[in-house]
């Protein structure tokens, strides 16, 4: 009789054992967990950034030119001041400018601009693109990636934005 009374007894303590070890796992578990996630809660996911370029004026509209995007970053869990994040090319056409990621969708190169030829050159396995940024041959699997643009208070805007490389689709990376 003695035995059959502590066996389900024996159980009982075993799944509360389990349980209590649960749940202190659990709560040894969170700050950790809110650790990892805390860069992803700060950014937001957020994909891209709005940069001004200055007025209008200063831009030629005859060519493209390269202009440095210089902003805060945070990576991870440290955020830097004033880095250089990429580089972009813009052209003026009246009162309305296109621009373009420097990256070249290949493997991330600066894309250059050569003047005699009118058209965008990659140095490194000779990607060509048309002054309009379309892909004219070499190894690159899509024309260059294009940023948006605004005029806001008289300044000129780009939306910033980082793309996979070597996809014929575009994605936005960061
Ligand atoms: S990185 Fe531009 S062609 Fe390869």
């Amino acid at each position: 009789m003695g035995v059959e009374q502590s066996q389900p007894r024996r159980s009982f303590l075993k799944l509360a054992s389990a349980a209590g070890g649960a749940v202190i796992g659990l709560v040894l578990a969170i700050p950790g967990l809110r650790y990892i996630a805390d860069p992803l809660r700060r950014t937001g996911g957020q994909v891209g950034r709005w940069v001004s370029l200055g007025g209008l004026d200063g831009m030629p509209e005859d060519h493209p030119v390269q202009l440095p995007v210089i902003g805060d970053q945070t990576d991870a869990w440290t955020r830097s001041k004033d880095v250089k994040l990429g580089a972009i090319w813009v052209r003026r056409q009246g009162d309305a400018v296109k621009a373009w990621n420097a990256e070249c969708p290949h493997l991330g190169c600066k894309v250059g601009y050569d003047r005699s030829k009118s058209q965008f050159a990659c140095p490194c396995h000779e990607s060509a693109f048309s002054p309009a940024g379309e892909r004219l041959g070499g190894p690159s699997p899509r024309s260059l990636d294009p940023l948006q643009t605004r005029i806001k208070d008289g300044k000129v805007e780009v939306r910033f934005v980082r793309f996979r490389a070597q996809t014929p689709e575009r994605e936005e990376i960061g």
